[in-house]
Order: structure tokens, then sequence, then C-alpha cells
């Protein structure tokens, strides 16, 4: 099956603002199984609290979960930094809160993408200042060459390209986060 027929079969609705598959929805099965055993085995006897970043991180917070073979606990927090516009303003903005004490506890916040690292990097600083045992990250994506923040992320996906991305709780707009695939965004800005 090639990338324009899985585009045809799962988004036809959706087609006329899709570019090309970045990631298709065997290939995240695929590599999620995988980070899911990776986080089993590393955090075996200390099972994590993992912190979805709403609302991009959620189809991967729900299928990570399910790919770990631990007694693991969920919280969410929501960011903002985009606003509708698909280029980074550098602004975040805490828009939910966790709604527990994570002093002591060993957290893996759950990312969707990491693009200029600046979401990341205030969400590391200020969930660091609340004394975890240990604080790491698990992003589905991390847009090469992009970052303007240095990172350090634990466990990665997917490096992709620069270009925009929509599907599986990436949007734009509100809009695509229910594909099953990643797609490149060619509609308007
Ligand atoms: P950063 O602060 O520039 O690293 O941007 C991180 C956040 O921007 C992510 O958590 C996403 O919500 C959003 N974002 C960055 N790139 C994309 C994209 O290609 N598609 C959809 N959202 C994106």
């Amino acid at each position: 099956m090639g990338p324009h027929d899985e585009l045809a079969f799962t988004a036809h609705w959706a087609a006329h603002d899709l570019g090309e598959v970045v990631v298709s929805a065997a290939d995240l099965r695929e590599r999620i199984a995988e980070l899911g055993q990776a986080i089993s085995r590393d955090y075996d006897g200390h099972p994590p609290l993992l912190v979805c970043v709403l609302k991009g991180a959620i189809n991967f917070m729900s299928d990570l979960m399910r790919a770990i073979e631990l007694p693991v606990e969920v919280e969410f927090m929501a960011v903002s930094s985009y606003g509708a516009a698909t280029k980074t303003s550098g602004v975040v903005r805490i828009v939910k809160d966790l709604d527990v004490d994570i002093a002591d506890r060993d957290v893996l916040i759950v990312e969707d993408v990491v693009d200029s690292g600046l979401t990341l990097n205030y969400l590391r600083q200020y969930l660091g200042a609340r004394s975890p045992a240990s604080l790491e990250v698990c992003a589905l994506l991390l847009k090469e060459g992009e970052q303007r923040v240095e990172q350090d992320l634990k466990y990665v996906g997917f490096s992709i390209g620069p270009a925009f991305v929509v599907g599986y709780g990436l949007d734009v707009s509100e809009r695509y986060r229910n594909l099953d695939g990643i797609y490149t965004y060619v509609g308007e800005a």
C-alpha cells in the first residue's frame, strides 16, 4: 500500500489539506510498542507518573500508556504556545496545572512534538522546581535542526523535517487531531 492509498483510505474527508504521510499509523504502532518496552525496562521497580501535555499528546499518551507494562499513573497538563497560527510565539501559558504533588515522584513528560523546544524548556523548569525524584521526557516527534533550546530527550519516537504536520493529536486550529497517521499540512496557515 503506497502513501496515497493510505491517505485515500484513512482521510478522504481531509485530503485537500494534507500532503504526504510523514508517519503512518502502522509505523506509529510499531514504534510506540518499542517505546513502551524501553520505558517498562528502564522504570522497572519505580513506575513513572506520566504527564501528558494536552491536547497534542492525547493520542500518543493513550497508546503509550497501554504499551507500558508497569502500574503507571497518568496526569494531564495543558499549555498553550501557539494560538491559532502555525508559528511559535515563544510565549508559554499554563492553561491547566497538575492536580497532584510530584515531589519524590519519577515524572515522565509525554509530549507530542518538540519544535523550538521552548514549550518543553518551560515545562521542565516549572516541574523541576517541584522536586521530583526524576524528570524525563518522551517526545513522539523531534523536528530536526529546529531547536532553539538544547534538549535532553530520554525517548524520541521519530525525527522529522521542519514541515508543519497534523494528525494523531496534532492540530491546525483544533482540526485534524483525529487522523490515524501524521501528515504534512498544505492548507491555509
Ligand atoms: P515548541 O515550543 O516550538 O517546541 O512547540 C511545541 C508545541 O507546538 C507542540 O507541543 C505542539 O503543540 C506545537 N507544534 C509544534 N510543531 C507543530 C506541528 O508541526 N504541528 C502541530 N503542532 C505543532
